[in-house]
């Protein structure tokens, strides 16, 4: 059997991002810079990695600044070349999405996960796609997703990774059958389940290849936990329908960029790989964290 190639991939993006309200009022989430590099940027960067060709965004009301974010921006573009800022104009052209390369759907209300995945089902067709969550930002030597795509072989795959105890409630579970060097497979999937319940530590994170069938369950799931549609539980029906789930423990570090402090703490580790930024900023923090020290 040929492997099937994927080359879409949905980025959710229609959330409301209580989080960081007030914010998140007029700033759609995924364009919060990690320095100077909006978060969407790091999860297209990812997809392009992983050969994917066709990128499908879900808005919502107020993320306008997102779409145009993706347009070229000629006049600026020209200013830059005139002034030999090379490295300023391959930044700003790398945000630049070929024409036919991208779609925005909208998703009209926050109801999930799940049922934003499912607003763009009429893009997806008959093949497997990828889901990446721009909240989750994974700094790895090989992109989390190419990861993926190398060692996926049909079924559906989600990244997943080993949790503490005290954190497993915030996160999708696998029940885990069986490994196989850095590929799980799976017997079922809970979301957020109470942390004596859990049926194992390895978490799901944003990153998802999935079948088409996943796209046919949508179309059938019911809220969930949180009143919201969880794409967790159109995944769990495709194991309870005997067809293959899998977990993939990829290497590589997980900031959660959903929260304040893993926003923080991928801010300060983005800054710190820069040669530009790391010897004053590594600085500052000696010298805040003594002071800190002495103060207590
Ligand atoms: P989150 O659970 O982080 O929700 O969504 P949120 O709205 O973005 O943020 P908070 O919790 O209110 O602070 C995870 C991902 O799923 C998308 C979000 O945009 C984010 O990328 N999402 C979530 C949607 O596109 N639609 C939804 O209805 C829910």
């Amino acid at each position: 059997m040929t492997k099937q190639r994927v080359t879409k991939a949905i980025f959710p993006v229609a959330g409301l991002g209580t989080r960081f309200l007030p914010a998140t009022k007029s700033i759609p989430k995924e364009i919060l810079t990690l320095v100077d590099r909006p978060l969407i940027q790091y999860a297209i960067d990812e997809a392009r990695e992983a050969g994917i060709e066709e990128f499908i965004f879900v808005t919502s009301r107020g993320k306008s600044a997102l779409e145009d974010y993706f347009d070229g921006a000629p006049d600026l573009e020209r200013q830059l070349a005139a002034k030999g800022k090379d490295a300023l104009l391959s930044e700003v052209q790398r945000a630049t999405m070929d024409s036919g390369s991208i779609a925005c759907v909208r998703q009209r209300e926050a109801l999930g996960l799940g049922h934003a995945v499912w607003c763009a089902r009429r893009l997806i067709g008959d093949e497997p796609f990828a889901v990446l969550l721009p909240d989750d930002i994974i700094k790895s030597d090989v992109a989390c997703l190419k990861q993926m795509v190398d060692a996926y072989d049909g079924g559906s795959m989600v990244a997943a990774m080993e949790v503490p105890n005290h954190r497993i409630s915030d996160y999708g579970v696998l029940d885990i059958n069986t490994h196989i060097g850095d590929v799980v497979s799976v017997n079922g999937m809970v979301e957020k389940p109470a942390r004596d319940e859990a049926p194992s530590n390895l978490a799901v994170i944003g990153r998802y290849i999935l079948s088409p069938n996943v796209m046919r369950n949508l179309n059938k799931i019911e809220a969930g936990a949180g009143g919201e549609i969880q794409l967790t539980d159109a995944i769990a029906k495709e194991i309870a329908e005997q067809r293959a789930v899998y977990g993939y423990k990829f290497e590589g570090t997980r900031f959660d960029c959903g929260s304040k402090s893993g926003f923080l703490q991928a801010t300060v580790a983005c800054a710190l790989d820069r040669d530009d930024l790391r010897g004053e900023l590594m600085e500052y923090l000696q010298d805040l964290l003594m002071l800190r020290a002495a103060a207590e």
